[in-house]
């Protein structure tokens, strides 16, 4: 089969097509556009076209719907769209999986770019989907920072929330919040922002093998932070599969220096999915009995589970010393330094309640200073030269277990970690 199809009922775009490509194009009507691809091309196998270039007509509903099947179904496949409504029908194109979008009269040069750039993603998605694996783009990979507790109303979103701020105010386009705390999550509110989509409408769908249509389901923070907020719906965290975090954040951090994540109290599935893809791990908890107790049983959990990244942080928020504890009893207990310490602050809890947090506002408050040490640690020359070691398929489902290196790669860390957390 060509390389090339077209269905178009124009015979001047078939011809111009045609002399771009240099080669025999597969030409179909607009008759094709209702027809189902496997009838058109047989299974998605190498026989399948490169480019399929539809011509969309008036409306684009039908072009736009038959790309979306040929997205899902043929990895080795990119669609071109051809509609003189680009601007008005960009964003639905993008969402559908279509690679490009030529006007009706592009003259043959455009045309030979554009079947040139289509050729090459088609190529790169194939190898994608057969599981060849691109060194270069793995090194490039951004920090995954995962903020965690055992337990509820501890900090975690506050921490967040600033450090994300804080990291995009240092380095513009850098930064993803993801609102892991899926069905009550409330990194909207501390942003105030109102997101269009969530998360569960990201790992649904051409956003989920697409980095760049996933990039138009993100909400952009008048800091310059993309954001990916939790769901309205509590039963919508059900749709979400811990495979569907893991490849989440491991698009995201193929496409942002840094995704911060803010998780649901506790080790839920989710969790422990983007444990799996976490290079930094932040641990928050409250200074009390109860906290630095249930951090203590956490810790040792995911020293068990050989989850421990390298790089983690422990801030102890509501630090007050009228409590009876000290930070060296927090320590004794955790077993493990305390890196930052919070204390309680009305300027703190006004922020989340004004959706502005502290790193935004610049509102002078101990608090405001102690989290730009947090914010330092990923942003200086030294912290950007470590490069973050990514676990190794060490998954707790064996989704992402990559053929008979997950038990090996999960002992490795696990000897790692032995002996002490530090
Ligand atoms: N250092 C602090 N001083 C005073 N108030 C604080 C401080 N840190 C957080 N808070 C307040 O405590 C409340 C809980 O904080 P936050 O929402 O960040 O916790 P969380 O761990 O994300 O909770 P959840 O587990 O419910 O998601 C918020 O109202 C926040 O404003
Ligand atoms: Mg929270």
């Amino acid at each position: 089969m060509s390389r090339i199809a077209l269905a178009t009922e124009s015979a001047d775009l078939r011809q111009r097509v045609q002399h771009a490509s240099g080669e025999a194009v597969l030409a179909l009507t607009t008759g094709a556009l209702r027809t189902e691809p496997a009838h058109l091309f047989g299974p998605p196998d190498a026989a399948a076209p490169e480019v399929l270039v539809l011509d969309a007509g008036p409306g684009a509903d039908e072009a736009l719907a038959l790309a979306a099947r040929v997205e899902a179904g043929y990895p080795g496949t990119a669609v071109v769209l051809v509609s003189d409504r680009p601007a008005e029908i960009g964003l639905a194109a993008l969402r559908s999986g279509v690679h490009d979008i030529l006007e009706p009269g592009a003259d043959v040069a455009d045309i030979r770019s554009v079947l040139d750039r289509a050729a090459r993603a088609s190529r790169a998605r194939a190898a994608a989907a057969t599981g060849r694996h691109d060194d270069d783009a793995a090194a490039a990979r951004g920090r995954v920072i995962s903020v965690v507790s055992p337990k509820g109303g501890v900090g975690k979103t506050t921490v967040a929330t600033n450090l994300a701020v804080g990291l995009a105010r240092a380095e513009p386009d850098s930064t993803v919040l993801v609102d892991l705390d899926i069905q009550f999550g409330d990194v909207a509110s501390a942003l105030n922002l109102r997101a269009e989509y969530s998360l569960a409408d990201a790992v649904h769908g051409p956003a989920s093998r697409d980095t760049m249509v996933l990039k138009t389901f993100l909400t952009v923070h008048e800091t310059g932070l993309y954001v990916l907020c939790g769901s309205d719906s509590p039963a919508a965290a059900d749709a979400v599969t811990a495979e569907d975090v893991g490849r989440l954040l491991a698009m995201l951090a193929s496409e942002f220096r840094h995704v911060v994540v803010d998780t649901a109290p506790g080790l839920s599935e989710h969790t422990l999915a983007a444990m799996d893809e976490t290079s930094d791990l932040v641990l928050v908890t409250s200074m009390d009995v109860p906290g630095v107790r249930g951090m203590r049983k956490e810790l040792d959990t995911l020293d068990a589970l050989g989850m421990f990244p390298d790089a983690r942080y422990v801030a102890l928020n509501f630090a007050d010393r009228r409590g009876g504890l000290s930070v060296a009893d927090v320590e004794a207990t955790l077993g493990t330094g305390v890196d930052l310490v919070l204390p309680r602050s009305r300027a703190a809890l006004a922020s989340v309640n004004a959706g502005v947090p502290l790193l935004q506002s610049e509102v002078r408050d101990p608090v405001t200073k102690h989290l730009r040490t947090l914010v330092r640690r990923y942003t200086t020359p030294e912290a950007a030269a470590v490069r973050t070691t990514v676990p190794a398929a060490v998954s707790t489902t064996g989704a992402r277990e990559v053929a008979g290196q997950g038990a090996a790669a999960s002992g490795r860390r696990k000897a790692r970690h032995r002996g002490g957390r530090r």
